[in-house]
């Protein structure tokens, strides 16, 4: 839908009270066997679809999602309520009626409905990308100009180190590039950016919501997690524009994680 806002973003500050996002975090850091990189139960409860498929277990994801997002739902019930503003936030900041389009999940029992990004160690990966995780199923919209994107991050805990150097903050271009314009974006490196100009700065304090064109490169700056609680945590989710899909026959925005 040519409607929906492209090449832009939307900072809330505070969205999420530092109540919930605390409560949220004791219960993902007292519970690394469901949230850690390499989680039990099997095949990584909480694991993003992405995540699932570079371990080559896909349908171990399939198998699962019900289960996690029952679990999701019932032990952070905010999560619904998160996911239904970022989809009326997308529509209301295109100039349409916060209920212009069913914002709807992709299939609740094959795909998770939103998930946790933990960065448990040093991140010192200076990777600047664009999200295009949300559209894997998708192939080709990553090329087309017509696809609308979308990524929201909420920023559940940050690392020690933010307020001296911005680690773990977020930078992005005011600039939208699709997957085959990159080679354009980057230098004959391959992963900095040719120009800063665009360059932008985003606080990732905790609570606030992110909601962004996910074809707008950005980076998340490298940090250093000196003692355990020094972590990162983000809940994400995507969401895409969807005219017609077997599950959802009619105009939509989809999500999942
Ligand atoms: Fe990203």
């Amino acid at each position: 839908m040519k409607n929906l806002f492209t090449n832009d973003y939307v900072l809330l500050e505070n969205y999420l009270s530092p109540e919930i996002c605390q409560r949220w975090e004791k219960k993902i850091l007292s519970h690394l066997d469901i949230f850690g990189a390499d989680v039990e139960p099997a095949y990584g409860q909480m694991a993003a679809y992405y995540g699932m498929i570079e371990a080559g277990l896909n349908e171990s994801y399939y198998r699962f999602a019900e289960k996690h997002n029952k679990y999701l739902l019932k032990e952070f019930p905010e999560v619904a309520g998160v996911i239904a503003d970022a989809g009326r936030l997308i529509l209301s900041h295109s100039g349409l009626k916060p209920d212009a389009l069913p914002v709807v999940p992709r299939d609740k029992k094959y795909f998770q409905i939103g998930g946790f990004n933990l960065q448990l160690q040093s991140w010192d990966l200076y990777n600047i990308h664009t999200d295009t995780e949300g559209l894997l199923q998708y192939p080709a919209s990553i090329f087309e100009e017509k696809t609308r994107a979308y990524s929201c991050v909420v920023s559940i805990k940050r690392t020690a180190q933010h307020s001296k150097d911005r680690g773990g903050d977020l930078d992005i271009w005011r600039q939208r590039v699709l997957a085959d314009a990159l080679d354009g974006f980057y230098k004959r490196d391959g992963y900095s950016a040719r120009s800063n100009k665009l360059r932008e700065k985003v606080p990732y304090k905790v609570g606030n919501m992110m909601l962004f064109d996910s074809f707008m490169p950005h980076v998340v700056i490298p940090f250093k997690i000196k003692k355990k609680d020094d972590r990162r945590i983000s809940f994400v989710v995507h969401f895409n524009y969807r005219k017609h899909t077997e599950r959802n026959p009619f105009p939509h925005l989809e999500y999942w994680y």
